[in-house]
């Protein structure tokens, strides 16, 4: 085995600068907005996972189906000779797509990228025990505002999973995939998760379970900002909400004031004042139909080649191609 690398060209103070911008700008505009980037602290994370396993979040089930199903296609398809994974958490995931390229036996090289160092320090370390052939090296870096050369490899397959792609605003995301682009040559691949528009019902349930799981992440994010910002957010008096916005097709998690605030941000010497009922947006989750990936696949450089689907029609897979 060879030793893995973890490179790191995204620092715990880039981090910290990019979060006090990020509030700064979120909360002195209105409608208020913070990123949803902010959830995942080690307590955030282990919300999604509990998020995940919820009977309402269907998402992470169905893209697992569609993976396992696939993913002895992707390799045949694709024989990619390097795995590059956007946002690497789903560890199982990414097993299936391992397992599927060493099988078919083109692969070489794996690449995760994420912007938590220590995670990614210890899927590093468990896929390089268990995959002793390959070369494993980790990038610490913020994909979302662009990818920087992915220097690592040839016969590249990107695979951003998991649906994250919806948690983009539209100009971001044509960003993104135009990044994801420009880092590739022509012929190599892009797989991409995406969750699709459905009954609003089912999706607001999905973003506002029974259990108040959710309810728990969303309010998360100001309990981060409370710690890293020296702020003091009154977090329980904070109402979850889930709505679904017909127009846009994406779901919107807010966080409402249950009566009027003033929170003091200490380490931005800014005060935030909110009314009784104020909501600060948190997320947008972006519900796709075919047309629309297609389309923003093309406009990117790519040819969208499959489109795979659950059993139920909730999820879908894309593998688009470079051109
Ligand atoms: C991590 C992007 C898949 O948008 O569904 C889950 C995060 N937010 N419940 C999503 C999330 C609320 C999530 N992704």
């Amino acid at each position: 085995m060879s030793e893995p690398e973890l490179i790191v060209r995204f620092t715990d103070e880039d981090a910290a600068r990019e979060l006090r911008a990020d509030v700064r700008e979120g909360l002195t505009e209105q409608p208020k907005w913070l990123s949803p980037k902010w959830f995942y602290d080690a307590a955030g994370s282990e919300l999604f996972e509990r998020i995940t396993t919820l009977p309402e979040y269907y998402q992470t089930r169905a893209e697992q189906q569609i993976l396992q199903r696939t993913a002895m296609d992707i390799a045949e398809i694709t024989g990619a000779a390097t795995l590059v994974e956007l946002g690497s958490g789903s560890s199982e995931k990414t097993r299936l797509l391992l397992d599927a390229l060493r099988k078919h036996g083109t692969l070489h090289r794996f690449v995760p990228l994420d912007v938590s160092g220590s995670a990614l320090r210890a899927a590093v370390d468990a896929i390089a025990l268990d995959y002793p052939e390959l070369l494993v090296r980790g990038v610490v870096d913020d994909f979302t505002s662009g990818l920087s050369a992915l220097d690592a490899g040839t016969d590249r397959l990107v695979a951003f999973l998991g649906g994250t792609i919806g948690n983009l605003l539209p100009a971001e995301r044509a960003g993104f995939f135009a990044s994801v682009r420009s880092a590739l040559r022509p012929g190599e691949w892009l797989l991409l998760g995406t969750d699709l528009v459905k009954d609003p019902e089912r999706l607001v349930r999905a973003y506002d379970d029974a259990s108040g799981v959710t309810a728990e992440f969303n309010r998360n994010v100001l309990r981060v900002l409370n710690r890293e910002l020296g702020a003091d957010f009154a977090v329980e008096e904070f109402g979850h909400v889930a709505l679904w916005n017909a127009e846009q097709e994406w779901i919107e998690m807010r966080l409402r004031a249950a009566r009027p605030m003033r929170v003091e941000l200490a380490e931005l010497a800014l005060t935030a004042e909110l009314a009784a009922g104020e909501e600060i947006r948190t997320e947008i989750s972006a519900k796709f139909r075919r047309e629309r990936v297609r389309d923003e696949l093309t406009t990117a450089g790519f040819d969208l080649r499959h489109w795979w689907l659950d059993d139920a029609g909730d999820f879908a897979l894309s593998l688009a191609v470079a051109r």
